[in-house]
């Protein structure tokens, strides 16, 4: 899915782009560097990037969509990650993801309404011995309980 973004600034834009070379190699630089700025790729800079590289859009949307580190969606401005990986998921990870989602008013995947939090998931942070763990933008948080969820929101 391709979000446009309501209040998206292209002059930012252009500081985001301008200092990379136009040229196709830099295809992947430049989505991660809109990724880095909006932490998703909006609809309109997909397309600038595609017209700055003389490539089709097609081209960009198909490296946006294969790299997991990429998102077509917002994610939020706060990030709230759930290992479920074999030892987190033993450990509870459904359990904190259902508090999680509770406490968020969005189901695993989304971002709320207001843009502020985005809960997403992933298979193991390599931090097993920590199980269940739990992300907030990027900051690990080991042997989770949905008390201490409750207290990182
Ligand atoms: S399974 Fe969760 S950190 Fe490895």
């Amino acid at each position: 899915m391709l979000v446009n973004t309501p209040d998206f600034d292209k002059l930012a834009l252009g500081e985001i782009l301008d200092p990379i070379e136009s040229q196709p190699a830099n295809l992947l630089p430049m989505l991660q560097a809109i990724e880095g700025r909006y932490r998703y790729l909006p609809k309109e800079a997909m397309v600038e990037v595609a017209l700055r590289l003389k490539i089709p859009k097609s081209r960009v949307f198909a490296v946006a969509n294969f790299y997991k580190a990429l998102s077509l969606t917002p994610k939020g401005e706060r990030i709230f990650t759930v290992c479920q990986g074999t030892a987190c998921h033993l450990r509870g990870a459904p359990s904190l993801i259902a508090s999680l989602e509770k406490a968020l008013g969005i189901s695993l995947g989304q971002c709320s309404k207001d843009g502020r939090n985005g809960l997403e998931s992933v298979n193991c942070l390599g931090a097993c011995a920590m199980a269940p763990v739990v992300t907030v933008d990027g900051e690990v948080h080991g042997a989770m309980t949905a008390k201490k969820v409750s207290e990182l929101i």
